[in-house]
């Protein structure tokens, strides 16, 4: 099956210049719960943005069109989705990741949805694409913890497709 994982504001607003526009530990760390030990699914500008390289205790599958993008050894690189099927099980849950394009690439094919809202307001250049909730349920929903590293009102929610 296939999950998108990703954070918003309240505009729809997931990236700016390459990065979050937030600092939000707190869903970094629901990010990982929710994401370890599964295949994770990104654009070519999401995987640059981490600081560190590959997420680890997840294959991380990088799709760009450029076949001669240099990824190192742990990394799978795709150019088309098309090739997905040959690195993933069918019973794997593939976490989509972003960024915009990716989910658009995804859309018909997404079962289940882990949003986390940021009820607040960012400068961006990235938007979330758009979702058509009357096809999902919403199955959970949590409020997060705010605290002096957290300061945004932020919630947890997961729909699965109807
Ligand atoms: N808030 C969140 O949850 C969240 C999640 C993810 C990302 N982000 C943010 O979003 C921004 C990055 O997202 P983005 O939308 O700009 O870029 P992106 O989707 O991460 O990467 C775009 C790249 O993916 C490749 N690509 C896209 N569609 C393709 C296709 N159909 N076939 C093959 N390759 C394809 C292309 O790479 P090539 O140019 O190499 O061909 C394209 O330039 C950053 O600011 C990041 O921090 C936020």
């Amino acid at each position: 099956m296939i999950s998108f994982v990703w954070a918003e504001d309240k505009n729809h607003i997931i990236g700016e210049k390459g990065h979050l526009p937030w600092s939000l530990p707190n869903d970094l760390h629901h990010f990982k719960d929710v994401t370890v030990n599964h295949p994770i699914v990104m654009g070519r500008k999401t995987f640059e943005s981490f600081p560190n390289g590959p997420l680890p205790k997840r294959l991380n599958i990088v799709i760009s069109k450029n076949p001669d993008y240099q990824v190192p050894d742990s990394v799978i690189l795709i150019n088309d989705k098309a090739d997905l099927k040959k690195y993933i099980q069918p019973d794997d849950e593939v976490m989509v990741i972003g960024g915009s394009g990716i989910f658009k690439l995804f859309q018909d094919d997404v079962d289940r949805l882990y949003l986390t809202k940021i009820d607040h307001e960012f400068t961006g250049d990235t938007k979330m694409c758009s979702i058509d909730y009357s096809k999902f349920k919403l199955v959970e929903k949590k409020e997060g913890q705010m605290d002096d590293k957290n300061i945004y009102p932020y919630t947890f929610e997961t729909w699965d497709k109807l």
